[in-house]
């Protein structure tokens, strides 16, 4: 069982009229999913109440019609027609005996109001703050608009109390919530009673809290997130406005959530932020108010949790990202299980899915998500199907998860890897800068193999077909990985370009296997990125900090483009130019001589050499298929080798990020000997329900 140093972990604390059932406060997260995928949300939901949270909220929801997000795919709380499909999720929350919280917002100067196309509504003439710049400006609320604003959030709340939730959040953090539009003076540039002083921009929510109170109070608790200093300058809502807003409004809400400014500063990736990295910000606020304070920080650690309560910095532990990583964190820590923790690991992945409006993913747990769509469990496997041995080909993130989770199934597993440590290549790329947490995907997944006696691993092993077919095991799984080209294909080039072999080529797996000089002072290395995720700007960084003179090469607008999606890109521009790294945006490469590289202009194709030792290319990756395609050849002796199926997943089927990997690794256990489904849907999905013609 837990060891008493967390007792004060599972210690009951009211929130309002409700009683939360231990520390653990799941704060609101998005998923992708929202309004299109409410089924799949609920039993998100469902699966974190299993795994011991005291509190679970939704994402936000947006409140009322003259302020929504589109095309981010949030809850909708618009009419009573909302109600069923958050009732579902509220009950899914309460199922173990967590406290099922609702998040409402008004987006204001945040919501462009694309899918509704009404005037957006803020507190002052602005325009919209999207991550899109929206050319759309909102229209200051009057006065009668306020007290329509007002009723607006009684319904909401009415309807909440409705729908089944017993905390309602309202938001007021991250630039998104009309709360902070109203506090912070860059956004709240009024001369009337809810401008100018703090005690007027406090009115708004002071009357909101007021009105609801009024309404629903009795039986549901009425929190306020707000964020902890907006970063912005002057101008912004800052730490010590945060703090006078707190002591001026001390009993206001029923709970202080407290999140750091922007997004990108409170969901901070761990290339960027520590645990806990919001502890300076939020220490001694509890202590101007009576009420109980949740905060954040990719809080993973038991100890530090435990830390936090004891020296009364926070009341409850919020989480989304561990939350995520691993629904059943609350029920691990009780039951002693510490070890068997899925650490987040700040990769950032599971916002993709609301920045891509697709549907989330996680690195650490492929059952995010899925818990509906597909039946997926994250602690629980389906039945071990008729067939006994697996032969897992490669020890990368597509090969441990298999490996673990037909393990967990009762497979008789062997993993086969070619070299001396498992990780394929996560055990590299946690050496890079910044990366050292993504080495928990390995980590994990290790200690859980090494618990289990039906996994036997084999190190440099690198097999043939001749080899596999000798052994006979029944399935075999070809997670052999992939490595960087050296020939520039990716998207500028889909043939490789013209190099000249009297130029030095590094590839990112030359530099994770360290064949350059370690001091490259007085050399100029050009990284030249068309992959547009991480590994263009780590690799100017670990060039930059070998003393390179580093010219970052990219077509594309922005430095690592796709990281907008994981709120890292800017980020990495700061750290890059704090590295003095050249920026070249909107070039291309188009071919590389002795002594240079040629550059072009994305537009206007205009050419321009760049002179320097050596290029660091960052292009695309090629599978490694060699052993799967040399198995296909050999198909005729499958069945005499005893072999039933052959599959290729993760990397060595189609290169991707660790998360696909995982993903893949996983559905590969989970599938293993189930029926064929034919041309079916292999997820279950819901459809807009018609109305009449
Ligand atoms: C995928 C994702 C979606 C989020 N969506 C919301 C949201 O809808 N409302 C909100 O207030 N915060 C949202 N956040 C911020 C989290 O509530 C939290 O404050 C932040 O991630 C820091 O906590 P963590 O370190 O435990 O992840 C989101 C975070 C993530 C990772
Ligand atoms: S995707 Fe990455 S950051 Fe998000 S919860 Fe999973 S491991 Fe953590």
């Amino acid at each position: 069982m837990r060891d008493a140093k967390y007792d004060i972990l599972f210690e009951p604390l009211a929130i309002g009229p409700h009683v939360a059932k231990n520390r653990f406060y799941q704060v609101p997260h998005c998923n992708g999913g929202g309004y299109r995928d409410p089924s799949a949300a609920a039993a998100m939901r469902g699966v974190k109440s299993e795994g011991g949270w005291g509190v679970i909220f939704t994402e936000q929801t947006e409140m009322h019609h003259t302020s929504e997000i589109t095309p981010f795919i949030e809850l909708r709380l618009w009419e009573d027609k909302d109600i069923p499909g958050l009732r579902r999720m509220s009950d899914a929350m309460k199922v173990h005996g967590a406290l099922a919280g609702i998040q409402l917002a008004y987006s204001g100067i945040n919501g462009p109001n694309f899918y509704t196309k009404e005037v957006p509504l803020a507190p002052s003439a602005l325009p919209i703050r999207t991550f899109t710049n929206d050319p759309v400006q909102a229209r200051a609320l009057d006065r009668t608009d306020i007290r329509d604003l007002r009723r607006w959030f009684v319904n909401a709340a009415k309807r909440s109390k409705i729908a089944g939730f017993d905390l309602i959040c309202l938001y007021g953090a991250h630039g998104f919530g009309i709360f902070q539009h109203f506090l912070s003076r860059a956004t709240n540039q009024r001369t009337d009673e809810y401008g100018g002083s703090l005690e007027n921009r406090s009115r708004f929510a002071r009357e909101v809290v007021a009105d609801i109170r009024d309404a629903v109070g009795d039986t549901t608790a009425i929190t306020m997130r707000v964020s902890l200093d907006e970063t912005i300058g002057e101008l912004g809502f800052s730490n010590a406005e945060v703090r006078e807003f707190v002591e001026m409004n001390a009993d206001l809400p029923d709970l202080w959530d407290l999140a750091h400014g922007a997004w990108e500063d409170c969901s901070g990736p761990s290339r960027f932020k520590e645990e806990g990295a919001q502890e300076i910000l939020v220490k001694g606020i509890r202590e101007l108010s009576t009420r109980p304070v949740v905060g954040v920080g990719r809080f993973t650690s038991p100890d530090v949790m435990a830390r936090m309560i004891r020296q009364g910095i926070l009341d409850f532990i919020g989480c989304a990202r561990p939350s995520i990583a691993d629904p059943f964190l609350p029920r691990k820590i009780e039951e002693g299980r510490i070890e068997d923790i899925r650490e987040c690991i700040g990769c950032n992945m599971c916002i993709t899915g609301d920045m891509t409006m697709s549907i989330s993913r996680c690195t650490q747990n492929p059952t995010f998500m899925e818990e509906w769509r597909k039946g997926w469990h994250p602690e629980r496997m389906n039945e071990k199907g008729e067939s006994q041995t697996v032969l897992v080909v490669g020890a990368g993130p597509a090969g441990l998860e298999a490996t673990r989770a037909l393990a967990l199934r009762g497979y008789d597993v062997t993993l086969a890897e070619a070299s001396t440590t498992l990780g394929g290549r996560v055990a590299r790329e946690r050496l890079l800068p910044g990366l050292s947490a993504w080495g928990r995907v390995v980590d994990y997944r290790q200690y859980q193999i090494s618990q289990r006696t039906n996994v036997e691993t084999y190190f440099d092993s690198r097999l043939t077909a001749e080899d596999v077919l000798a052994f006979g095991f029944e399935h075999v799984a070809i997670a052999t990985g992939s490595h960087w080209r050296r020939d520039g294909v990716a998207r500028q080039h889909v043939v490789p370009m013209p190099i000249d072999a009297a130029m030095t080529i590094w590839t990112p797996d030359d530099i994770m296997g360290k064949v350059h000089p370690e001091n490259l002072a007085g050399k100029t290395v050009v990284v030249y990125d068309d992959d547009h995720y991480y590994m263009g700007g780590v690799m100017a960084e670990v060039m930059a900090k070998a003393g390179a003179t580093v010219i970052l090469v990219t077509p594309s607008a922005y430095v690592s483009d796709w990281t907008r999606n994981t709120l890292e890109q800017g980020a990495i521009h700061v750290r890059l130019d704090d590295l003095g790294v050249d920026i070249r945006l909107n070039r291309g490469v188009t071919a590389i001589r002795a002594g240079q590289v040629e550059t072009n202009c994305t537009y206007t194709g205009r050419r321009k050499a760049i002179a320097c030792d050596a290029v660091l290319m960052v292009a695309s990756r090629l599978s490694e298929d060699a052993l799967y395609n040399d198995l296909l050849a050999r198909q005729g002796d499958w069945a005499d080798a005893g072999i039933k199926s052959v599959k290729i997943i993760g990397d060595a089927a189609a290169p991707a990020p660790i998360a696909w990997a995982t993903y893949a690794g996983h559905r590969y256990a989970r599938e293993l000997d189930t029926p064929d489904i034919g041309d079916a849907l292999p997820f279950r999905r819901e459809v807009t329900q018609l109305e009449p013609a």
